[in-house]
């Protein structure tokens, strides 16, 4: 039951909508006994669905990769459309997830069972607005994330709990760094940094996720001339960057101006930040022309 206390989330579970509060999956999921399944995270803006063709394709990625039984994503897109629909938001945000089946619990892929999907509505009232003029503050934490990050699966103990002490700190995130000093991304967002003049983020590997912002902010550095390498930091290069930001679906690009309560540079968001802020802030204006507006999602037109 939906209470006072919890926000109005609309879910569609197996193609029934309904109050999250209300929804229920078995016990026997593998998504709840295993961790076995894979997630997207979508933003409804203005009422349209941004970047919805790149999710699509990162969310095809991690089913092919954990080898799960077909899904009809033609059927999936119906259903975020119709949920949008009777949730009725302009601004909000879109959690999709599928896990692989319900059968008896043991560890080896079942041979028989229907992949459970989900979809979480809920309004997005974009809250860190604010930082990304101001910058936000983040710490550093152990990245203690298993080797496929580039799966965007539903296990994130490392994230969970990095995400918890940049909480504790009163930080918005935190920055993984692994045991070999290697700096990756954050918990729940990419990583983006200025050392020597040029833009720096970590390659594409099964180490970081495939983000679809970051790889819209790297595309907008390179039509802006901004040199940038694809090669991770170290934790000893931290101290020296010249500009930190974030990256993510919600975030959009949040410049970070102290790490572990220290300022980074001058403590204000540096020119190459702000500069991709505002290319993304322009993109997603043009996307917004180029998207189908969300009712029209189940005629087919993605
Ligand atoms: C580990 C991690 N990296 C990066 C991101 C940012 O990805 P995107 O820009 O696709 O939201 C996320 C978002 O959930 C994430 O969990």
């Amino acid at each position: 039951m939906i209470t006072s206390h919890s926000p109005a989330i609309l879910a569609c579970l197996n193609g029934v909508i309904q109050p999250a509060a209300e929804a229920r999956v078995s016990v026997l999921d593998r998504g709840f006994l295993f961790g076995d399944g894979i997630y997207e995270m979508v933003r409804l803006s203005n009422g349209r669905l941004h970047a919805i063709d790149r999710h699509w394709r990162r969310l095809d990625r991690s089913l092919k990769a954990l080898e799960f039984p077909p899904v009809n994503l033609s059927l999936l897109r119906s259903r975020v459309s119709q949920t949008l629909a009777v949730a009725g938001h302009r601004d909000a945000t879109v959690y999709i997830q599928i896990s692989r089946a319900t059968a008896p619990r043991a560890h080896a892929f079942p041979v028989d069972g229907e992949p459970t999907t989900l979809i979480l509505v809920q309004h997005f009232g974009d809250e860190k607005a604010h930082l990304r003029q101001a910058g936000a503050g983040v710490i550093t934490f152990t990245d203690l994330r298993w080797a496929r990050c580039d799966i965007k699966s539903i296990n994130l103990l490392g994230s969970v709990l990095a995400a918890e002490a940049a909480k504790r700190a009163g930080c918005v995130e935190a920055v993984l760094i692994r045991e070999d000093g290697v700096v990756t991304e954050c918990a729940h967002s990419s990583l983006f940094a200025v050392l020597d003049g040029v833009l720096r983020t970590h390659p594409l590997d099964p180490r970081i996720l495939p983000g679809v912002t970051r790889e819209i902010v790297l595309e907008l550095a390179a039509e802006l001339g901004i040199p940038c390498r694809h090669k991770a930091l170290r934790r000893e290069d931290l101290p020296q960057v010249e500009e930190l930001f974030l990256t993510s679906t919600t975030a959009r690009v949040l410049p970070l101006v102290t790490l572990d309560g220290q300022r980074v540079a001058d403590g204000k968001p540096g020119p190459f930040t702000r500069q991709l802020r505002d290319a993304f802030a322009a993109w997603e204006r043009a996307d917004e022309q180029r998207t189908p507006s969300a009712e029209g999602l189940d005629a087919g037109a993605l």
